[in-house]
């Protein structure tokens, strides 16, 4: 009798985890595993992770602005796991901003914000245009393309290269790296398998990095890079170590998660054709459009954080230490913040979703990952009769990154509206 209580307590358990997004129907879609944590145990204790999975609105926040980031592990701890070879991997991440509390975070984070002046950001809205209509261009007389490989990879490849100020022509390079990276900051785990690839990608883009700034030291260009070697406040300035990890987190927190931002995106308009057509015939809603297939489907799923010290949420006692996920993507479709979280409403108002986060680690990239957004859906929803090519959906394995490997679509060529001519 005790073995079977003991039994069903661990079917209970094994049906909240987070894990059960390892099944690839799960995967496929998350938000009934998420509704059933979020209305079974809001905050719950995760036996499988070993950390704390917080999925409603209001908790999600508490995490994220009074929680502490700086979770990447210290050699002794690793040695103590016995993953004494992700040294190199964890050395880089202290030294990035997402990975770090005030007072630390603050000044790299202000001196990086030196960045994104109003008038670098113009530049860069002229070129996502331009880009965006070129990697059109070579698919328009197919009536067909797979959006994620033509133009959802490449288009946040190549502005990154622009944002970042290095040559547009290692966009293929960054986007290879950036991949390699991000799987190992989605997922839960680490597969022991990849972990020899994920630290060349470290090793190759440190150098690459160094190299740029030797370069940039000579000959500067307009971009981060350049940016973050020169901001200055109050004398204070960023080392060269600082500014490699600030230009690798950044180059990758701008890629994989604007990919799925406009997959995931499009996916949701051509699953509702009625907000598709919407979109396609009142323009102003991009805006809106936007930040609501960002609440929907959120490219980042969801962050970790560590108690800062015993106390209590959701009626469960959590200590100093422990890990907790905050699951964004649970957030954005709490009833008790979202009416009816479960419908697409591209003219959705009180919007204020957490896919972006909230408060001092808030996106450093969203306007740019916006202006991407609204430019990429404008040109995408009036391309005629798009639909989806009857192919099955493939999700990416990564469990925090959530996007598609692929986005099979036609579309009629004969009828293409004037603004895509020349
Ligand atoms: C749709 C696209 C994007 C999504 C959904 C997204 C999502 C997020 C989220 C959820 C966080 C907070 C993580 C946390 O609190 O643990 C974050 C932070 C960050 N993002 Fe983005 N991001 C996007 C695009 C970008 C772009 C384009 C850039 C580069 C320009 C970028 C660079 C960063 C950086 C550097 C941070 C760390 C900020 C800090 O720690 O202060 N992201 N992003």
């Amino acid at each position: 009798m005790l073995n079977s209580i003991a039994q069903t307590q661990d079917d209970v358990e094994a049906g909240l985890s987070l894990y059960q997004l390892l099944d690839p129907e799960v995967l496929a879609n998350p938000y009934p595993l998420f509704h059933r944590i979020r209305s079974a145990d809001p905050v719950h204790w995760d036996v499988f992770l070993h950390s704390w999975v917080v999925t409603r609105y209001e908790d999600v926040i508490r995490v994220l602005r009074t929680f502490s980031a700086d979770r990447t592990p210290t050699p002794e701890q690793l040695r103590s796991m016995g993953l004494e070879q992700l040294s190199p991997i964890a050395a880089l991440m202290v030294k990035q901003m997402l990975f770090m509390d005030a007072p630390m975070h603050t000044r790299i984070r202000s001196l990086a914000s030196f960045a994104f002046t109003p008038s670098r950001v113009a530049v860069l809205r002229d070129r996502i245009g331009r880009v965006a209509d070129r990697l059109l261009d070579r698919v328009l007389d197919q009536g067909e393309m797979d959006v994620i490989a033509q133009f959802a990879s490449p288009l946040p490849a190549i502005i990154t290269a622009s944002m970042l100020g290095v040559p547009e022509d290692d966009h293929e390079q960054l986007k290879v790296w950036s991949a390699s990276f991000a799987e190992m900051l989605g997922n839960f785990q680490h597969n022991p398998d990849r972990i020899p690839g994920i630290l060349k990608t470290v090793e190759d883009m440190t150098v690459y990095f160094r190299d740029r700034i030797r370069e940039q030291k000579q000959h500067p260009r307009e971009g981060l890079v350049h940016a973050l070697l020169t901001a200055e406040v109050n004398g204070d300035k960023l080392t060269e170590e600082e500014v490699v990890a600030n230009s690798i987190i950044t180059m990758v927190g701008g890629q994989e998660t604007t990919t799925n931002l406009i997959g995931n995106g499009l996916l949701t308009l051509l699953r509702h054709p009625g907000e598709m057509l919407r979109l396609r015939s009142h323009p102003a809603l991009l805006a809106s459009a936007v930040e609501e297939l960002l609440r929907y489907e959120p490219p980042s799923q969801h962050t970790a954080r560590i108690a800062p010290s015993n106390q209590m949420m959701g009626g469960k006692e959590l200590q100093a230490g422990q890990a907790v996920i905050a699951v964004m993507a649970a957030a954005n479709r709490d009833p008790s913040r979202f009416p009816d979280p479960d419908r697409v409403d591209l003219g959705r108002t009180d919007n204020r979703h957490l896919s972006f986060g909230w408060a001092s680690h808030f996106c450093f990239g969203a306007p740019l990952a916006r202006m991407e957004g609204q430019i990429a859906f404008e040109r995408l929803v009036q391309l005629p009769n798009l639909h989806l090519q009857p192919a099955p959906l493939t999700w990416r394995t990564n469990l925090g990154l959530r996007g598609l490997t692929a986005l099979p679509v036609s579309f009629d060529r004969r009828a293409l509206p004037p603004q895509f001519d020349g």
